[in-house]
């Protein structure tokens, strides 16, 4: 018995990264995927490999409306219904805010903020046609803390906290419950872009950062997106989060925890 058994989950951003663990893992607790990202090969191949059956692919850009409806009208073909959203996709970019030039600043609000809004606003009537289930949004620890230099992402991040909480007010009688996952430093390649360099020596890059991690998160190193997709897994499965709802969860490896004095 999957914990995901007979349920539909449409994760964006499943081309790659956390969202591909997460598609990974949901579909090996017996879920059927709708794998949703703008790199088509990437995302093809994911699907692909979860097998014939069990997932497809569909180009969602997230932050236009009408690529929303059409994923949707794709999944229901495909599968009959939606009853689990991962809203997981999102871009970084790094400036001073006096620095940021206004269309970087609306181009990040417009796929992580917009982005999760309408994921909300399209997906939730067909969980709730569908009797009920689960959305779970992707936030960061720069949603429940500042972070210099990524001012424009950090302003997002808060507000897919602020959206998680009134979605799950104003869904809960539809038996939707909604969450978001605040990861720490993950290892993708978001936090990592030498991952899609082929010119850059990926074993120095990975010493660097494992140098950082120890140094700055008390577990000493940085996460893996399978660590992220588990609490994603927890958030969506009935049988273990049944009862929560309206919350944001940090999975950061303790570093929001304190203070160092190291
Ligand atoms: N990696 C980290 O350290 C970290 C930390 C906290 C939060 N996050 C968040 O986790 C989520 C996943 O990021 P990741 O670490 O796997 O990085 P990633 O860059 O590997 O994955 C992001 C995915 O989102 C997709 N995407 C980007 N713009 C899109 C759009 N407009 N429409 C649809 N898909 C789009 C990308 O193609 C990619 O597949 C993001 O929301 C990110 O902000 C990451």
């Amino acid at each position: 018995m999957g914990k995901l058994d007979g349920r539909v989950v449409l994760i964006t951003g499943a081309a790659r990264g956390q969202g591909e663990q997460e598609a990974r893992l949901f579909a090996s607790e017996g879920a059927k995927i709708v794998v949703a990202d703008v790199l088509d090969d990437q995302g093809e191949a994911v699907a692909k490999d979860l097998g014939n059956g069990n997932a497809v692919y569909v180009h969602l850009d997230v932050s236009k409306e009408e690529d929303w409806v059409a994923a949707v009208g794709s999944a229901k073909a495909a599968f009959g219904k939606i009853d689990g959203l991962v809203n997981n996709a999102g871009i970084l970019r790094f400036n001073e805010l006096v620095s940021t030039p206004l269309d970087e600043f609306q181009q990040i609000i417009q796929v992580n903020q917009v982005g999760a809004f309408l994921g909300i606003k399209t997906v939730a009537p067909e969980i709730g046609a569908a009797g009920g289930g689960s959305i779970v949004n992707t936030s960061s620890y720069t949603g429940v803390t500042g972070m210099a230099y990524v001012g424009a992402y950090t302003a997002t991040k808060h507000a897919i906290v602020g959206l998680t909480r009134v979605a799950a007010l104003e869904l809960a009688a539809q038996k939707i419950r909604v969450n978001a996952v605040c990861p720490g430093a993950i290892d993708t390649a978001m936090s990592n872009p030498s991952q899609l360099d082929p010119e850059a020596n990926t074993e120095e890059a990975a010493q660097a950062l494992d140098e950082l991690y120890r140094k700055l998160v008390p577990l000493g190193r940085v996460g893996k997106p399978e660590e992220v997709a588990r609490l994603a897994l927890f958030l969506s499965s009935e049988e273990d989060s049944a009862y929560i709802t309206g919350q944001p969860f940090v999975v950061d490896g303790g570093w929001l925890a304190g203070v160092s004095v190291l």
